[in-house]
């Protein structure tokens, strides 16, 4: 069985993540997502998800791509998730391109290109300049 891994905050969850995860679930049989706890995110990333850690797994849970949610709670955990999920390939958006070729010696590292003109960081935005 072929074990692919990927990372990310999937927060406000839209059809650049399904295109992404659909993707990443081709390339094996049994996808992990590491997704980012609300703690890494704001202490590493700044950021503040709208949905909170559980909500956003609940959701990634419900996704038929999906296998199992593990937490990524800080940037030094790839490499023992990797071991210890006994990954053949890990895989991200090219937004990240050439970040986690450090993760070759232990496994395939593939970049898969991001989809056009969508993010979450966009929907916020739109949502925050709109009346409704
Ligand atoms: N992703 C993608 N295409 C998009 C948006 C995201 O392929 N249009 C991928 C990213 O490259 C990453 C994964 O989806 O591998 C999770 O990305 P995440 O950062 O959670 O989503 P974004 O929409 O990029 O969020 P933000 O705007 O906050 O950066």
């Amino acid at each position: 069985m072929k074990r692919v891994i990927t990372y990310g905050t999937f927060d406000l969850i839209h059809y650049g993540h399904i295109n992404l995860l659909r993707r990443a679930k081709a390339l094996g049989d049994y996808l992990i997502v590491g997704l980012s706890t609300d703690e890494f995110n704001w202490n590493e990333k700044h950021k503040v998800s709208f949905f909170s850690y559980e909500q956003r797994k609940e959701l990634l849970e419900a996704i038929r791509y999906v296998d199992l949610v593990i937490p990524e709670e800080n940037w030094d955990q790839k490499s023992k998730d990797v071991k210890e999920y006994h990954i053949d390939t890990f895989v991200i958006g090219d937004d990240w391109k050439g970040k986690f070729d450090f993760l070759k010696e232990d496994c395939e590292v593939v970049y898969l290109p991001r989809t056009p003109e969508i993010s979450t960081s966009q929907i916020k935005a739109e949502l925050k300049g709109s009346d409704n």
